[in-house]
């Protein structure tokens, strides 16, 4: 079954065959593709090329086909070059001839265009889901260490305490302005090239402006040609994908990180954790390394399409096949790696008091008694010098600041009077970085505030409202 083969007097070749069928792989458009063909019904009927009795068949046989699809009744065979081949056989298995009138004014170029914008749209709505779910269980481990101080880090060396809930509601915006991405996507994403026919449009009186509208599109491309070789929608989504990728492979690090006997900040539950098949002792943090892993075929994803679509001369060229594994890949991986990071993050304890012991390590607040110098009015310079003075001091003598004596203190720089003490605690560190953005545990709990309200938003989008 071919829907061309009139100017043919020899069958195709099967190593032609082989390369050229892409139904292994574009068989999950199928409800799109009817969903589409539904639309593209009704536009035959309104242009009267369909009487009332006709439609009403086609429509009934559309839904049939859908039903046995679902319920793998009916199945795509090698014979069908690809999705659209195999659903115009299960049109005509109901219809007979009659079956033959849905492909008027329509080509394979406008429909898989308008077939593939449908179903991402679809399952960007599902991945923004599982992304709010990955934020709901860093922002409820984050409620949780608002006020647990743990040593924040630059160049993975101790730097300045921070709380906690800070450090993990950083996931939480890189994960926002993903979700802002593909909502951002969807906009651009939501015109419909069904009707533009090969290239051209089409001589038959169709109405794309209603069967955009039909199928929830914003808008009908107002350029034919354009309509059915642009796949700036595929390689735009895979940069979200790759971007939120490379966001999920820095969270497995830090939580591979944490799970380290040297860090021992996090216990990962057993059923998110995995063992060694020689080693006994062995808790893997697998889950956090396969979403660092994955990270790879993302962006190899993105790579893929963008090389595809380069130099390809206007309009359809058989290359724009290329366009789906990539793109269902990027899709069935995230929604593979997301619950498993999600279950990870919500189900991992915090050791608390091994975080807080280390968060004064490596003279943490070294930042502090500097600006307690710049307070008293002593230029930062100045002050910069005279602590790391006394860091070396203390490396010297193998002490820490709070070991100092007030003659020690004096004697590194006289700039140290005893009250220089005052600012050696990690929460008054903390709680002084109150300006906004900082994390002063009361800024912190205002940002989980306004996430909440974000994330809310996300979720809803998600479900359609
Ligand atoms: N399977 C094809 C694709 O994914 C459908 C379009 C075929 N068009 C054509 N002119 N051969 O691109």
């Amino acid at each position: 079954m071919r829907l061309w083969g009139g100017r043919f007097e020899g069958g195709p070749a099967d190593a032609l065959t082989r390369l050229s069928v892409s139904v292994q792989f574009d068989w999950r458009l199928a409800p799109y593709d009817l969903m589409a063909s539904r639309a593209h019904a009704r536009v035959l009927h309104r242009a009267g090329l369909l009487t009332d009795d006709e439609l009403g068949r086609m429509i009934g046989a559309l839904d049939d086909l859908e039903e046995a699809c679902k319920a793998g009744r009916f199945r795509p065979t090698v014979a069908d070059e690809d999705v659209h081949t195999a659903l115009e056989r299960g049109l005509l298995e109901r219809l007979g001839t009659l079956g033959g009138k849905l492909r008027a004014g329509r080509s394979r170029n406008d429909q898989v265009a308008t077939d593939f914008r449908l179903y991402l749209r679809d399952h960007v709505r599902t991945i923004v889901s599982r992304l709010v779910d990955l934020q709901t269980a860093l922002m409820s481990q984050a409620e949780r260490h608002v006020d647990t101080v743990a040593p924040g880090m630059t160049h993975l060396q101790h730097a300045q305490p921070v709380s906690l809930g800070h450090q993990l509601l950083v996931h939480v915006h890189s994960i926002s302005r993903d979700i802002e991405r593909f909502k951002d996507w969807d906009r651009r994403a939501a015109v419909c090239p069904l009707g533009s026919g090969a290239l051209a449009g089409s001589s038959l009186p169709l109405d794309p402006r209603a069967v955009a509208a039909e199928l929830g599109f914003d808008a009908a491309s107002p350029n034919s040609m354009d309509a059915v070789s642009d796949r700036d929608f595929a390689a735009e989504f895979l940069f979200a994908a790759a971007l939120t990728g490379v966001h999920l492979s820095r969270l497995g690090e830090e939580i591979v990180l944490w799970a380290s006997q040297e860090f021992r900040w996090i216990e990962m539950d057993d059923a998110y954790s995995t063992g060694s098949s020689i080693m006994p002792q062995k808790k893997n943090p697998d889950v956090a390394e396969l979403a660092r892993g994955k990270s790879g075929r993302l962006v190899g994803n993105l790579m893929s399409l963008l090389t595809t679509l380069k130099g390809l001369a206007l309009t359809y060229n058989r290359d724009l096949q290329e366009d789906k594994e990539p793109v269902f890949d990027s899709v069935d991986t995230l929604l593979l790696v997301l619950p498993a990071v999600a279950g990870l993050v919500s189900t991992m304890r915090v050791n608390v008091s091994k975080v807080e012991a280390s968060a004064p390590d490596g003279f943490a607040l070294a930042t502090d008694l500097a600006e307690l110098l710049v307070r008293k009015g002593v230029p930062f310079r100045e002050a910069h010098e005279a602590v790391g003075h006394l860091v070396v001091w203390c490396q010297v003598n193998d002490k820490d600041f709070e070991d100092l004596t007030d003659e020690e203190l004096i004697k590194v720089s006289p700039h140290f009077t005893p009250d220089s003490r005052e600012v050696l605690s990690v929460p008054g560190a903390i709680a002084a970085r109150k300006a906004y953005g900082g994390t002063a545990p009361d800024r912190v709990r205002e940002q989980l505030v306004s996430l909440r309200v974000a994330v809310d938003g996300y979720a809803e989008w998600a479900s359609g409202n």
